[in-house]
């Protein structure tokens, strides 16, 4: 049986409506004929989706990553941690139904990130202001990282308001959207406002429970470092000296932008090897006709990620932002830049997410080269010393954030020193 459609709407229009068949496991997409015909905004979705008119049916992209959907609108549902929450909350409303993805769909509405909206709307009690270390707390219990209590004795309340700011967003750690008032410095509930009076924040939340040393530390220092390599970010901060707070990319000058992950893009699925790459990635960005100074944005991106060992650099750790004015994409600030691996275990090899020259381990300077020579990156070397002669800086900066010294010295010592 087919669910009931919904819209999809982007900057107030809606641009066409969705079907999903639960027991086919097939999804519909059929554009909004009006919207085609205006040949307004003709590149939101520049793959998998087609400009026609008729019914489209979707059927290859069952499976976690995608749930059956379409990537770009699977790329508004959230990953892991997201996703505890919602079921969290869901169940505590409605027992152990299960929720379609369509249905999940209808309660990310309009508080999804990116521009993408979705109708009908489930309503939810308005934007409160929000105290984080409170967040905090709950969070410890709903995520069982308290022993002494469980999840069940939670207020509604305190459940419905990290439902409403913790579900957004992709990815594995905890973190909330909020928005901080410009003036007065208050801190509401970031899920529906994005009005210029505020600044949208996502804030990855530290669990004091969770560990003995702070990874969100870490984050900023790698948002330091990054910043000094001429990697392009938005401006970031600590709250409380010790959550990672960024500012939104999609959220900007009190409007939505559409954005979108290169796995949302493509269909690529992040978390298989086969379309992982960053041969792919650069393919994705010429395709997108991103101007070149993104090209070299990218290579330096890589170049960074092999250096400080960031190994997490999956298809959905790169997006990139469309501009409606233009009706062009460009690359995206960068972001989840961090020292991936857990420095307090000891890895003797590790795998990156994203391939490089068909390499995952042992990357070497050729295999940067090369990828430089296929792509027409200017000054591949320089920009690659640039980089490497960063390293010397990691110690400096982990120690004025208080870091402790043996994550210090242990992610000190995993820094590569690329060889020719
Ligand atoms: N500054 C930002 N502005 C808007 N969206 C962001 C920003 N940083 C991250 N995101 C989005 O949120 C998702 C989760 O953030 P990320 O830092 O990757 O968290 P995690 O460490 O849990 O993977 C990302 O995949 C990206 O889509
Ligand atoms: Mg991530």
């Amino acid at each position: 049986m087919a669910d009931k459609l919904i819209d999809v709407i982007l900057f107030g229009t809606e641009i066409g409506k969705l079907g999903y068949d639960m027991d086919l496991k097939k999804c519909y997409f059929q554009y909004n004929p009006d919207f085609l015909e205006s040949q307004t905004y003709t590149k939101i979705f520049p793959y998998i989706i087609r400009r026609i008119k008729p019914v489209q049916v979707f059927k290859e992209f069952e499976g976690e990553t995608f749930r059956g959907l379409p990537p770009m609108v699977a790329d508004s549902l959230p990953d892991v941690f997201g996703n505890i929450i919602f079921q969290e909350w869901f169940t505590a409303k409605h027992k152990d139904l299960k929720i379609s993805p369509l249905e999940q769909l209808t309660y990310v509405a309009d508080r999804g990130m990116g521009a993408l909206e979705y109708r009908p709307v489930k309503e939810l009690p308005k934007a409160s202001k929000i105290d984080i270390e409170e967040i905090v707390n709950v969070l410890e219990k709903v995520l069982k990282l308290k022993d002494d209590t469980s999840g069940e004795n939670l207020s509604d309340l305190s459940l419905l308001n990290i439902f409403k700011i913790g579900t957004s967003a992709g990815g594995a750690r905890p973190k909330i959207l909020i928005s901080e008032h410009k003036e007065s410095g208050v801190i509401m509930a970031g899920d529906r406002i994005y009005s210029e009076e505020y600044n949208h924040y996502l804030v990855k939340l530290h669990m004091s429970e969770e560990s003995n040393y702070n990874k969100e530390k870490v984050e900023y220092a790698y948002y330091l470092l990054a910043q000094e390599a001429g990697i392009e970010m938005m401006s970031s901060k600590l709250i409380n000296n010790k959550h990672f707070a960024t500012l939104r990319y999609d959220r900007q000058n009190g409007e939505k932008q559409h954005v979108l992950t290169a796995s949302g893009l493509t269909g690529w699925d992040y978390k298989l090897p086969d379309d992982s790459t960053y041969e792919n990635l650069f393919k994705l960005a010429i395709g997108l006709e991103v101007p070149h100074k993104d090209l070299q944005q990218l290579f330096k991106r890589m170049v960074f990620n092999i250096i400080f060992r960031n190994v997490d650099d999956h298809l959905k750790n790169h997006s990139f932002s469309y501009n409606k004015e233009s009706n062009s994409w460009n690359l995206a600030p960068a972001y989840d830049l961090t020292y991936a691996l857990n420095p307090l275990l000891n890895f003797t090899k590790t795998s990156r997410a994203l391939a490089i020259n068909n390499k995952r381990q042992d990357i070497n300077q050729n295999d940067l080269l090369a990828i430089a020579e296929e792509f027409s990156i200017k000054n591949p070397k320089g920009i690659i010393k640039e980089i490497q002669d960063l390293t010397s800086k990691w110690i400096d900066i982990a120690t004025e954030l208080e870091i402790p010294e043996k994550i210090i010295q242990t992610i000190n010592n995993d820094l590569i020193i690329l060889e020719a």
